[in-house]
């Protein structure tokens, strides 16, 4: 029943039961959006690694099907990896996929649709030729997986990134070519390679526009771009920026090179892990899905009967500066809206609590606009504590400041007892002023052994002239944040004991000694998406 489920999703996408990580091979092909995922088909820990398969009309309702691979074979016995879909001449979907293989070797293999004309592609049969790549030479047999979606050259071949580690300490994507999609051969070169990080997982490769908000297909040459590198480590989604040649493969970057650190570009500075992104030709959007992994512990798992959830699909594309991507959900969201809370514009002097009645805090979509009268009165910020996630952590949502903490309470309990803090505190630094958006979980549950940490990230706006946004989804154990409309993105998980369902409040606060002024508040109640196994 709900009450011993409170912590299951309306909207995040979740299976009926057991366990769930990556993200594999989304893709849309033929009207129908397909969603691949890791899945233990027998219980709510990692193993038995299966690619579950969903498949939807509008990424918000879904139908379950069977599980597309099983490991079953020698080549992939110790389980069916992550793995990427490509759409090979706009009509014939592969699937590469990493397996174990019965010595335990990360193996690279590929499966086909059964039935191409099936709408659901229900069934993929795994060819006959895997597996199509074995870890050879310098590959180190437990360092090779996760292979990429496939873009083709100007030379008519086929690329594929995969992640490894060749030399001990040195992090890999290596780059394949084909002719024909299934049989591949390393190129001399790695992609990128760094000496900072650990091994790479699930790297991703695509170009972004210069110019709006439209996706572009992965295969994309031409004018006008710029290409994104991502690569998960460290448990954070990491990325890269430059200008890709297709002619000779070499890929220079236009922002800093990946390094393990708080202010390196990350697509989420909370819980986001082992991310793809897809080509939705139908609305011409780059579209982007991670694993949120639990904050709480095995024997919770056993209690769930479930671990794992996948973030609400986004929207992903280069910022007018071209300096970092923005995120937004998809808006198909916009179909779960159900009862609309609108508070006007009004000052909210320091110390100013306000609840907002009518709308759950734990089942909602928040939108709130801010902005500051005189932010040359912020505090001084001393560049030593510059790592975010830090001054998230030193200076919680207790910590009164001048501009700040201002922002939302959401899963508030009665009382406060239980509260998940998202707010801005705005700071002046030697150049510039700094606006840091934290998500403060200390205080979200009475419950003992749950993370609670804090994340934090800074968002590139000027509080001289842009507003300070915030959009929030909320779902029972899980909260995602937008902060300036995409610039920023911090997911928590929480596992409250009181504000639980309707136990649940939503309140906008300014804990700082400075007014702020909120421009407008919007929040809906949202309606359960449709996620059921199809018969
Ligand atoms: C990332 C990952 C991948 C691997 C998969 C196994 O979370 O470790 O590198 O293919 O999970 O489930």
């Amino acid at each position: 029943s709900e009450d011993l489920q409170p912590y299951r999703t309306a909207f995040h996408f979740q299976p009926l039961k057991n366990w769930m990580n990556d993200p594999n091979g989304p893709m849309y092909f033929n009207g129908v959006y397909h969603l691949f995922y890791q899945y233990n088909p027998g219980g709510p820990l990692w193993g038995n690694i299966s690619w579950g398969h969903s498949i939807s009309h509008d990424l918000v309702n879904w139908f379950i099907l069977e599980p597309a691979l099983s490991p079953k074979e020698p080549y992939d016995i110790g389980g069916c990896f992550t793995g990427s879909s490509t759409i090979l001449h706009g009509s014939k979907p592969i699937i590469l996929y990493t397996a174990q293989d019965a010595d335990g070797a990360q193996v690279q293999n590929l499966a086909l649709p059964k039935n191409r004309s099936d709408p659901l592609l229900k069934d993929w049969i795994k060819w006959s030729g895997n597996p199509v790549l074995t870890p050879v030479n310098d590959i180190n047999t437990s360092q090779f997986r996760d292979p990429s979606t496939a873009w083709k050259g100007p030379d008519g071949k086929w690329r594929i990134l995969i992640g490894s580690e060749i030399i001990k300490g040195q992090a890999t994507a290596l780059l394949y070519y084909s002719t024909d999609g299934f049989n591949w051969t390393r190129s001399d070169k790695p992609f990128k390679f760094s000496r900072e990080t650990n091994m790479w997982e699930c790297p991703d490769f695509y170009p972004v526009s210069n110019i709006g908000k439209d996706g572009i297909d992965t295969s994309f040459q031409g004018n006008n771009t710029m290409h994104v590198l991502k690569v998960s480590f460290n448990s954070h989604e990491y990325y890269v920026i430059g200008m890709y040649d297709p002619q000779t493969d070499q890929f220079l970057l236009a922002t800093n090179d990946f390094s393990v650190s708080n202010t390196q570009l990350q697509y989420d500075y909370g819980r986001f892990y082992a991310s793809k992104s897809f080509y939705d030709g139908a609305k011409k959007r780059r579209v982007l899905w991670a694993w949120v992994n639990e904050g709480d512990s095995p024997s919770d798992a056993f209690k769930k009967g479930w671990s794992g959830l996948q973030s609400f699909p986004r929207s992903i594309w280069l910022s007018d500066t071209r300096k970092q991507l923005v995120q937004w959900p998809v808006e198909e969201i916009k179909k779960l809206r159900a009862k609309q809370v609108n508070m006007v514009s009004r000052e909210l002097k320091g110390g100013s609590l306000l609840e907002v009645p009518g709308i759950s805090g734990s089942q909602a979509d928040i939108e709130v606009v801010f902005s500051l009268s005189n932010p040359s009165d912020a505090e001084l910020i001393n560049s030593d504590l510059s790592d975010p996630q830090h001054l998230c952590e030193q200076k919680n949502v207790s910590t009164s400041g001048s501009y700040g903490p201002f922002g939302v309470l959401v899963f508030a309990s009665k009382n406060l007892t239980e509260q998940t803090a998202v707010f801005f505190r705005v700071f002046k630094g030697p150049n510039k002023f700094q606006v840091l958006m934290c998500s403060d979980q200390s205080r979200s549950s009475i419950a003992q052994g749950v993370d609670k940490s804090t994340y934090g990230a800074f968002l590139d706006l000027d509080p001289l002239h842009d507003k300070i946004s915030l959009r929030s989804l909320v779902d029972h154990s899980i909260v995602e944040s937008f902060g300036g409309e995409g610039l920023a993105c911090i997911t928590a998980r929480v596992y409250p004991k009181l504000a639980i369902h309707e136990h649940a409040k939503l309140y906008v606060f300014n804990n700082g000694s400075k007014s702020v002024t909120m421009l407008s508040l919007n929040a809906w109640n949202m309606n359960k998406a449709q996620i059921v196994p199809m018969d």
